[in-house]
């Protein structure tokens, strides 16, 4: 059978190989899709024995994203963007390709799932890492109106923010050091949730009609999602994000487009 595969450490929690299981029995594609940790170290290594076994795609989490992005032969416009890759599929002349859904599958969670106004809104991001940059470049091309990047290393989100020099109305500020005002939308991309952590947040940021998005997903919600809805707020964990990121993927690798309705149900 066609073998695909997600890489990441840890990776036994993920929740990839029923989706992909659940899209290609939806579409009538035979495949085989598994979770392999390679472990901390082993990436590189793990990856490219998948391949010369004839595994024809991989997905990509954390914490080898940017690894990904060293080893493709070749990458798209948005993975480039993002410096980092979430999926890699093998082309017909054996070279690997490196794409990143991550960006389009929130967007696509966010304006067709959660209908989701994103033309001039106020947006908030906590973290500055690897996730934050995924999904940038996505918001800022859907016409975001004004963007605070909130990191606890300052520095880092004042690089970030360097990146794209397109958007002008942005600030940045060390997550102790928030701004007083209530957002549109406030994105988690800071891993705390998979910390079991909560941030420590000022209630200000919330006004009645926040959307508090997580891109952690947990069943019940997370940490961060609980904080806005206990104060009467919208909160979204990231499994929509995880679906339709899967979706992008798979449409990749198969030319076949699946239909998410029934797994953002769950
Ligand atoms: P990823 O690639 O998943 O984004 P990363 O590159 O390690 O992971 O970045 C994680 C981001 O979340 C960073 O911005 C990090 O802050 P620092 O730059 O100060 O390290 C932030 N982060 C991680 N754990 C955090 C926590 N418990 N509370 C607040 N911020 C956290």
């Amino acid at each position: 059978a066609d073998r695909y595969a997600v890489f990441g450490h840890p990776v036994s929690h993920s929740r990839s190989p029923a989706i992909h299981q659940h899209f290609a029995e939806q579409t009538g594609q035979s495949l085989v899709y598994e979770a392999i940790d390679p472990g901390a170290e082993g990436f590189t290594a793990g990856i490219t024995n998948f391949f010369d076994k004839g595994g024809l795609g991989a997905n990509v989490t954390v914490p080898f994203k940017e690894a990904a992005f060293a080893l493709a032969d070749e990458c798209t416009e948005r993975a480039a963007r993002a410096g980092a890759v979430n999926t890699l599929k093998v082309l017909d002349d054996g070279r690997l390709l490196g794409e990143n859904t991550d960006g389009a599958g929130l967007l696509r969670d966010l304006t067709h799932n959660l209908g989701v106004e994103l033309g001039g809104a106020s947006v908030l991001i906590l973290g500055a890492g690897g996730a934050s940059r995924g999904i940038l470049g996505p918001l800022v091309d859907a016409g975001i109106g004004t963007l605070h990047v909130a990191n606890r290393t300052v520095a880092k989100a004042e690089a970030l923010a360097k990146r794209f020099p397109e958007m002008t109305a942005v600030t940045v500020s060390g997550l102790d050091r928030l701004p007083t005002r209530a957002f549109d939308l406030i994105i988690n991309a800071t891993p705390s949730s998979l910390q079991g952590q909560a941030l420590t947040l000022p209630s200000g940021l919330l006004a009645r009609d926040t959307l508090a998005y997580d891109l952690a997903y947990a069943e019940g919600g997370t940490p961060f999602t609980r904080w806005a809805e206990q104060r009467g707020v919208p909160g979204r964990d990231g499994w929509g994000m995880l679906v339709e990121q899967a979706a992008e993927s798979f449409f990749l690798w198969r030319g076949v487009r699946p239909e998410t309705a029934v797994l953002l149900k769950r």
